[in-house]
């Protein structure tokens, strides 16, 4: 499994070819579910589903239903874990697209986030310079270290990129952006792209044979319009 290689060239995909994926290859697609990592131990889970309710929805043949229990640490874990399944779509060339108010049609108030997933009508791939992003020293003080690019890469609602991941000798800190209104009035997923983005740099670590820690911290003063989120060492 090249996950690495898939960083940089996945994209959110929007159009679908309406063929459904066969009972074999959504077997698959739940079997490697359970061999991805997690960040923490918190409860999850998921269903598939064909039709589902929300804003900003996208038609495609199927669609993961992710619900939580209200434990502290569940969206940063359900990022980290389901973005390793993003990235594992666009190895095999199913599109994929995250969504944020997706909810099944009989809606369960645990019900977190969906994706949209299918084969698509278009490529699923892009080339590196058509990532729109930030500038890579706005996410992190070492824009050289190639960590950051897979971090950079990595998606986020609305495409905030709400990271800032400031690196020391020995310890790299995790620092989660304070929206400003009216975003933080209406976005309450930035710890699910928290996880999103630590998945990126866990799969990097891997890449570069380098083991992968990460602990939660927090305080409300370390750094202006952030707050600390952990600390990767
Ligand atoms: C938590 C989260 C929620 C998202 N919700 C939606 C959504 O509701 N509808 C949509 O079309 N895209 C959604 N996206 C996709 C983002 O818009 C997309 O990742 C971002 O614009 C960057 O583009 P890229 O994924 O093509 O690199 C979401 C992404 C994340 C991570």
């Amino acid at each position: 499994m090249d996950l690495f290689h898939s960083i940089n060239r996945r994209k959110s995909c929007r159009k679908y070819d309406m063929k459904s994926l066969n009972e074999e290859q959504l077997l698959e697609i739940r079997e490697v579910i359970k061999e991805f990592d997690i960040l923490n131990n918190t409860a999850f889970n998921y269903r598939l589903e064909t039709k589902i309710k929300g804003k900003f929805l996208v038609e495609a043949p199927h669609y993961l239903i992710i619900s939580g229990k209200g434990e502290p640490g569940e969206l940063e874990n359900i990022g980290f874990l389901f973005e390793h399944l993003i990235l594992w779509f666009d190895e095999h060339d199913i599109g994929s697209v995250w969504l944020g108010s997706a909810t099944g049609i009989e809606e369960n108030k645990n019900d977190i986030i969906g994706i949209a997933f299918g084969y698509s009508t278009e490529s699923v791939h892009r080339e590196e310079n058509q990532f729109k992003r930030k500038k890579l020293k706005e996410i992190t003080n070492a824009p050289d270290d190639p960590y950051m690019k897979a971090i950079l890469y990595a998606p986020s609602g609305m495409n905030l990129q709400p990271w800032y991941f400031e690196k020391s000798d020995d310890h790299v800190l995790v620092y989660k952006q304070k929206l400003k209104l009216p975003f933080s009035k209406i976005y309450k997923l930035t710890d699910l792209d928290m996880g999103i983005a630590l998945c990126h740099y866990q799969i990097a670590s891997k890449k570069f044979n380098k083991e992968f820690h990460f602990e939660r911290k927090e305080d409300n003063f370390s750094k202006k319009g952030y707050v600390l989120f952990g600390e990767i060492k």
